[in-house]
């Protein structure tokens, strides 16, 4: 596997395109399971975790076509029900298919996606509501087997946490079950818009999505659909912070700004001017940024988790000390100690990070520990003097279709070798 290779403090100008959304592309991906014919998902991102998706649907029985960002996916033939555990290991969130497959086939396999390197990760929130909807569920060495004889039926859930795949994988079991399925406390993120769209187009019944109360009310079955990708936020997010830590001005564009609302308000307060065109937007930022007032990660559309990595890696030589507590994984912070090798002074004490600015930070040999923690230190080597070398960068290509690409475009000393 190759690495990045970053020499720091290049000031970053000029434009990047935001790529389609992983978090939102995964969901539909497993949804066109469900559907009886041939799906168009347009700017689907070039990422490993979209590879390891079309992997999963070849092996349930469906044809795939990657054409630049086109997938095309035709389901009409789809008779497995299993997911095979190297796939299900290389992919954490492949737990998304289950519900597709149980509403496609009537039952599911698949192994125990166990703990993924941002803690336990368990799947209990969407087992519980499978259930609720009518699954027998047996686990047996390693393996959790789904079935529902007379297939799934509409019912009332209340998530005790809002969690977004659970979220997705009862809409998704829902569709074509039978009856009205009403879920409380559900995940309102974006993505979570983005996947009912798609299954409207296809001929569902899906109302509220983006609220915390869903509505699906079951079809018999559904068609393929023709469709556009919502953009990335995070990696939105990624450009932003990038700019942040090197006192840069970047046009960021094909993005839905409204979604970025809890990130600009933070780096409006580090110091950051924002231009709101449209799908685009202008970042100016200072040559220095400010420490903030404490952050807190939250559900949505409060600040994203997964926006917390590159946040905290560019006020690494901001002026005073922020505070980030994380409220939604157990262990967020391993990058944490990558960081330090660059010299940067941050404390963690179980969910809470304590920023210290300082005025200079320097090149090291890091290790990417996970997708996000892995472009922490990609903005961090942004803004570090001389050399950073980062490996294991498969981490960063499971969300990012070419960091390098996008980065040296805006002006960054940075190569894959
Ligand atoms: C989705 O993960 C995203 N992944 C994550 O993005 C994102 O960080 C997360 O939502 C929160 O926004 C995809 O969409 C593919 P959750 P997901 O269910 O669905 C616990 C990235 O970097 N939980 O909302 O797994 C869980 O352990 C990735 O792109 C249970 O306890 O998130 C976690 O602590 C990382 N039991 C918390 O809830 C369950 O049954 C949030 O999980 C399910 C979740």
């Amino acid at each position: 596997m190759s690495d990045i290779i970053v020499e720091g403090l290049s000031r970053l100008e000029g434009s990047v395109n935001i790529q389609g959304s992983k978090n939102a592309v995964l969901p539909i991906i497993a949804a066109t399971v469900l559907s009886n014919g041939r799906s168009y998902i347009n700017n689907c991102p070039y990422l490993s975790d979209v590879l390891a998706s079309i992997k999963i649907l070849e092996c349930l029985g469906a044809e795939c076509k990657f054409e630049g960002n086109t997938l095309t996916v035709d389901s009409t033939n789809i008779d497995n029900y299993c997911v095979p555990d190297n796939l299900m290991r290389e992919m954490r969130s492949s737990s998304l298919f289950l519900g597709a497959i149980i509403g496609r086939t009537g039952k599911a396999v698949i192994c125990n996606p166990g703990g993924c390197e941002l803690g336990p990760r368990p799947i209990d929130l969407h087992i519980k509501a499978l259930k609720s909807l009518g699954a027998t569920v047996n686990e047996y060495n390693g393996c959790i087997e789904f079935s529902s004889d007379n297939g799934l039926k509409g019912n009332e859930i209340q998530l005790s946490f809002p969690s977004v795949g659970a979220t997705e994988n009862i809409i998704l079991a829902s569709v074509t079950a039978k009856g009205r399925t009403v879920v409380r406390n559900c995940a309102r993120e974006p993505e979570i818009v983005d996947l009912a769209r798609y299954l409207n187009l296809c001929g569902a019944k899906i109302k509220g999505a983006g609220k915390d109360t869903v509505i699906v009310e079951g079809v018999k079955q559904l068609n393929g659909a023709d469709y556009f990708v919502m953009p990335d936020r995070i990696v939105a997010s990624t450009y932003i912070s990038a700019a942040a830590i090197t006192g840069g001005k970047i046009n960021i564009k094909n993005i839905y700004p409204d979604n970025l609302n809890s990130i600009i308000s933070v780096y409006k307060e580090a110091g950051c001017n924002f231009e709101i065109n449209g799908n685009s937007l202008v970042v100016d930022a200072p040559n220095r940024l400010n420490a903030v007032s404490t952050v807190r990660s939250l559900v949505y559309p409060g600040f994203p988790t997964d926006s917390g990595p590159m946040l905290i890696a560019s006020l690494t030589k901001s002026k005073g000390s922020t505070i980030f507590v994380e409220n939604i994984f157990e262990n967020r912070f391993r990058y944490v100690d990558e960081l330090k090798r660059m010299g940067a002074d941050i404390s963690v004490e179980g969910k809470v990070a304590v920023v210290d600015g300082i005025n200079e930070t320097y090149g090291a040999n890091c290790e990417a520990t996970d997708l996000r923690g892995g472009a922490a230190l990609v903005v961090a080597a942004l803004g570090a003097k001389g050399k950073t070398k980062i490996t294991k960068i498969e981490h960063i290509k499971r969300g990012y279709e070419d960091i390098v690409r996008d980065l040296s475009y805006l002006g960054a000393d940075i190569k894959e070798v």
